[in-house]
Order: C-alpha cells, then sequence, then structure tokens
C-alpha cells in the first residue's frame, strides 16, 4: 500500500495543470534532442510535444508516446512537415546541427550551423513568430545573432523572446563550485555571463549563492575548468559528439522555467544569452527575470563590484564575442 501511495503522489504530480502548452524541439532526433524530448514529456505543463527532425523521429515519438505522463506526442519529418509542427507552439527549441569532434572550436560548425539554424528560424518566423526561440545549436555566439537578424527581415522580431541557451554553464559552474567547497548542491548558484565558448562563458563566482570566499588558486581552476567543460566532454567522447545528456538535463530546466514564467509565475530566473544593452555588445548573456512576454528584466547588479579578475576576464572576452556576433550577423544579412 505504501508504495502504491507513492506511485499516486506521483501519477497526481503528472495531471495537467490548468494551462499547459505547446512545445516543439527543432532536432528532435539527435543526441540532445531524445533525452530532451524525454524530460519535457515529462513536465506537467506540457500538452503537446512536436517532435521534428529531418529523418529518425517517428520513432522517437513512438517510443515516448508510451510514456503515461498527459501530453500528447506528434512526429513531424522532413521540411515539408517543418510548418505544421511549429503552428500553435508556444516554445521551440532548436538543438539541431552538427556537434564538436577533438580539436574543433564552436566556431568551426559555423559553415554547417549557420544555414540550418537560418532555415529553421525562417519557418519559426512564418508559423510560430510569437513563441519563445531556445537556440541550442553551436556557434551559441553566432547562431543568436543569425536568429535575430532572419527575424528583423521577416518583421517579427522579438529580442524578448529570443535565447541562446547558456544553461549548461550555470549547471556545470553550480555542479562544480559544490564539489570543490563541499556544499550541498541544491543551494549553489553561480550567475555566469558572456557568451557560450572558450574565454566568452564567464562564471561570477564572487557573486555565488550562498556567499562563498575562493583562493586566487580556485578561482583560476574553476573558471578555466567552466570554460573548458565542453571541451571536457568532447574529448572523453572521443570522436562520438559532445555533451547530450546534461544538454538534455539544462535544455529542459530552461524549458521548464520559460513555461512557469508564461504560466505567471512571478519569481523565475536564469542566465541566457540575449539581445542586451548590459554591456557595449548588442548580445550577452546574463542573469534574467522571466515573464508572460519573455525578458522582463535583466539583471545588471551582477555586474556591479565585480572582483579584479571578472573584471579583466570581461574586458579579455570582448573581442571575440564581438566577431562572434558580427560573423553571424554578416552572414544573415548577406542571405539573398
Ligand atoms: P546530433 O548530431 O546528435 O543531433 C543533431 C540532430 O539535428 C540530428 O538528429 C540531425 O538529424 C538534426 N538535424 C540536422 N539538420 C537538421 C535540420 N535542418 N533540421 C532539423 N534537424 C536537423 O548533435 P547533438 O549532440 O544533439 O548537438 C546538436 C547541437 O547542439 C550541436 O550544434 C552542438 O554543438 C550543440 N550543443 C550546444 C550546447 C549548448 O550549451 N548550447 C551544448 C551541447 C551541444
Ligand atoms: C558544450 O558546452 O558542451 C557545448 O557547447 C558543446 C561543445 O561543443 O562543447
Amino acid at each position: 500500500p505504501r508504495a502504491e501511495k507513492r506511485n499516486q503522489k506521483f501519477e497526481n504530480h503528472l495531471q495537467p495543470r490548468a494551462s499547459s502548452f505547446k512545445v516543439a524541439v527543432l532536432g528532435a532526433a539527435g543526441g540532445i534532442g531524445q533525452p530532451l524530448s524525454l524530460l519535457i514529456k515529462m513536465s506537467p505543463l506540457v500538452s503537446a510535444l512536436h517532435l521534428y527532425d529531418i529523418a529518425n523521429v517517428k520513432g522517437v515519438a513512438a517510443d515516448l508516446s508510451h510514456c503515461n505522463t498527459p501530453s500528447q506526442v506528434l512526429d513531424f519529418t522532413g521540411a515539408s512537415e517543418l510548418a505544421n509542427s511549429l503552428k500553435g507552439v508556444d516554445v521551440v527549441v532548436i538543438p539541431a546541427g552538427v556537434p564538436r569532434k577533438p580539436g574543433m572550436t564552436r566556431d568551426d560548425l559555423f559553415n554547417i550551423n549557420a544555414s540550418i539554424v537560418k532555415n529553421l528560424i525562417e519557418a519559426v518566423a512564418d508559423n510560430c513568430p510569437d513563441a519563445f526561440i531556445h537556440i541550442v545549436s553551436n556557434p551559441v555566439n553566432s547562431t543568436v545573432p543569425i536568429a535575430a537578424e532572419i527575424l528583423k527581415q521577416k518583421g517579427v522580431y522579438d529580442p524578448k523572446k529570443l535565447f541562446g541557451v547558456t544553461t549548461l554553464d550555470v549547471v556545470r559552474a553550480n555542479t562544480f563550485v559544490a564539489q570543490k567547497k563541499n556544499l550541498k548542491l541544491i543551494d549553489v548558484d553561480v550567475p555566469v555571463v558572456g557568451g557560450h565558448a572558450g574565454i566568452t562563458i564567464l562564471p561570477l563566482l564572487s557573486k555565488t549563492k550562498p556567499s562563498v570566499s575562493f583562493t586566487d588558486e580556485e578561482v583560476e581552476e574553476l573558471t578555466v575548468r567552466i570554460q573548458n567543460a565542453g571541451t571536457e566532454v568532447v574529448e572523453a567522447k572521443a570522436g562520438a559528439g559532445s555533451a547530450t545528456l546534461s544538454m538534455a538535463y539544462a535544455a529542459a530546466r530552461f524549458v521548464e522555467s520559460s513555461l512557469r514564467a508564461l504560466d505567471g509565475d512571478a519569481d523565475v530566473y536564469e542566465c541566457s544569452y540575449i539581445q542586451s544593452e548590459l554591456i557595449e555588445l548588442p548580445f550577452f548573456a546574463s542573469r534574467i527575470k522571466l515573464g508572460k512576454k519573455g525578458v522582463e528584466a535583466v539583471i545588471s547588479a551582477d555586474l556591479q563590484g565585480l572582483t579584479d579578475y571578472e573584471a579583466k576576464a570581461l574586458e579579455a572576452l570582448k573581442p571575440e564575442l564581438k566577431a562572434s556576433i558580427e560573423k553571424g550577423m554578416a552572414f544573415a544579412q548577406k542571405q539573398p
């Protein structure tokens, strides 16, 4: 009977809430797409889950559809079904594109992934221009500016609803800091600002909650580990791709936060790479408050009172981030 009670509690948790949302995953058959779709299938806030990919998505959808959670799973394969996958959708997550192999930078993915993101965003603009758009495809520092330009060209750009997903940087920072300082994982929150590649990833360790003190050596070691964590996984996978499971976890957290915000929760904060006026660059990752209309506030306080180490690192990341933004914008602007 005890197990039954527990089971009942779990099932209750999975009952649909009053408001329920439609989520589309573009690239749903991939390394990130599959576990991400599973995690979204578990959300009590989702009523419909649309899975789109260029191949292999039918089986993924059939498999997921057997989970006894409330959302309905629908599959869409290939360009001819892309528009339908997006109709009526509240949140679109885009993990479509190629991942890194050892020795590559995220920018080395630009030539392939820029066109993929461009094509998908054109369809988003035509079919669900009011949706929250979550860009996972790398290089995020450039793919988000590409998406912004395409949405502008289509006359539907709402900068408050376009997000580069940098949640994995926060997830990693929280994990590594908790390990290093022997803290309870659940309590730790480290804001990560800048962008999502190498030195553009800047964890603000001095703003860690709960308040922790670090030696200079610890700051250096943790910062470098967080910046190279993606490469750590790429090397460990030795040619079989990059982070997929931790990424799915992080992207699902960002989806859940977006849905809570859409559902009227007034207390939703995440870090994300967005169009921003926080510093002189047009796109910048920082902590934001999410609301029903997207970005409700940018938390500027995190950039005040930086340590010398953080202030120098912020200056050092600007040229690379600026070049990646300009590369993305130039690509989108020269498209016919
Ligand atoms: P993967 O190769 O396993 O999966 C990619 C999927 O995209 C495949 O199923 C493929 O069929 C699909 N795809 C390709 N072109 C498409 C198109 N035009 N439309 C729809 N789907 C298309 O790769 P992965 O490991 O899932 O990684 C995907 C992307 O996410 C990569 O660019 C990777 O660098 C990036 N990534 C980002 C973060 C982050 O923190 N933002 C973390 C990890 C990976
Ligand atoms: C990550 O941070 O894990 C992703 O951006 C994938 C990569 O190429 O490192």
